[in-house]
């Protein structure tokens, strides 16, 4: 059904149609690699309800210099994966319509209209079917799925933009970080924040994520893999990560910073909470001070992108603090836990899972 809506590929592309070209996959990183077609659907503001969406090639849109987006920062991003099934022949994805909700969610706070949570589903699972020759093989990584959100129409007073744009891309991925699955390095910032008490950091907008690479960039001139932020009042408790959620593990009792405005609302972050709970552990959503941090046994962190990983240390103020990585840690466990369901390894007893 999906191949009468796929423009006609060219005699170029149809020679690897049904392989992944030339791509090495065995050496996927979170680098960008193009892929066939994208997903577009339109909205006017005035409507508020977005029309048929349709599949095309994937490349480069056209935006007027005036759009919202560009402007105003007016657009939101998700960020969800397709796992190649055990026999290689279907694609599994992981809680879509928690995506969804959360775009609809974040479309509120930035005076944008949303999909509906079935308009959403069904333009990811089109994406990946047209472009499934670049799922990767199982074990080898997961086609990225990154949703967008943006107010596409031209604007120049500071107001809603009048058109928006939701467009879908795909791109094969293997681990987030250089460090692969290994254990990750992080670095206490104390000056520059990510998120503020009745700000944004709660939602997903694109505008979160741009402020955080001074930071970012500073910390890997150091050698560090990624920074964890601090609350900007009291500067006192831990927030997350440029680009995961953070869990520490102290005498077997579980806490993540709860998610009270300023904290991304992770689906890798509820589902492990959920997870670690199934295991008998306590899992605690609360304030987690630079203290608690220090004085765990295990620390890691979570994300689409990222999946479950393990920190080895964290430098604040110049100190730096080691935590247990490897064998019989709860971070290894869950990543097992949550991976082995979301490539369909272990039976799905929560119906986390949409097979398509
Ligand atoms: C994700 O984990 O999907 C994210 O959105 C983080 C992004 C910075 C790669």
């Amino acid at each position: 059904r999906w191949r009468s809506s796929l423009p006609q590929l060219d005699s170029a592309d149809r020679s690897d149609e049904e392989s992944g070209g030339e791509i090495d996959w065995d050496n996927l990183g979170f680098g960008l690699t193009p892929t066939d077609y994208m997903y577009v659907m339109r909205c006017s503001l005035e409507d508020g309800v977005f029309s048929r969406g349709e599949l095309s090639r994937y490349g480069n849109i056209e935006l007027s210099p005036s759009s919202g987006v560009i402007n105003y920062g007016q657009g939101l991003f998700e960020g969800l994966k397709a796992y190649r099934t055990a026999n290689q022949q279907g694609y599994m994805l992981f809680r879509p319509e928690e995506n969804a909700r959360r775009m609809q969610h974040g479309a509120e706070r930035m005076c944008m209209p949303s999909p509906s949570v079935e308009q959403f589903v069904h333009a990811v699972k089109q994406t990946v079917l047209a472009n499934r020759r670049w799922v990767p093989p199982q074990g080898k990584g997961a086609l990225y799925i990154r949703p967008l959100l943006i107010g596409s129409g031209p604007i120049l007073g500071l107001a809603p933009a009048p058109e928006y744009m939701f467009l879908i891309y795909a791109a094969p991925v293997g681990t987030y970080f250089k460090e692969g699955l290994a254990p990750i390095n992080l670095v206490v910032e104390d000056s520059l924040h990510r998120a503020m008490p009745g700000g944004t950091g709660g939602v997903k907008t694109i505008t979160n994520y741009a402020p955080v690479l001074k930071a970012q960039m500073d910390a890997k001139s150091k050698g560090f893999t990624d920074v964890l932020y601090l609350d900007a009042v009291h500067k006192t408790y831990l927030e997350e990560a440029s680009s995961c959620n953070l869990f520490i593990v102290k005498d077997g009792v579980v806490a993540t910073p709860a998610t009270v405005g300023t904290i991304l609302p992770g689906i890798t972050r509820k589902s492990v909470i959920e997870l670690a709970r199934d295991r008998g552990y306590q899992v605690e959503e609360r304030l987690v001070s630079i203290d608690d941090l220090i004085g765990a046994d295990e620390v890691f962190c979570t994300g689409t992108a990222v999946v479950v990983a393990p920190v080895s240390s964290v430098t604040y103020q110049g100190h730096r603090y080691e935590f247990r990585t490897g064998q019989d840690t709860l971070s290894q466990t869950l990543h097992t836990t949550l991976t082995s369901i979301q490539m369909g390894l272990a039976e799905d007893k929560k119906g986390w899972t949409v097979a398509i």
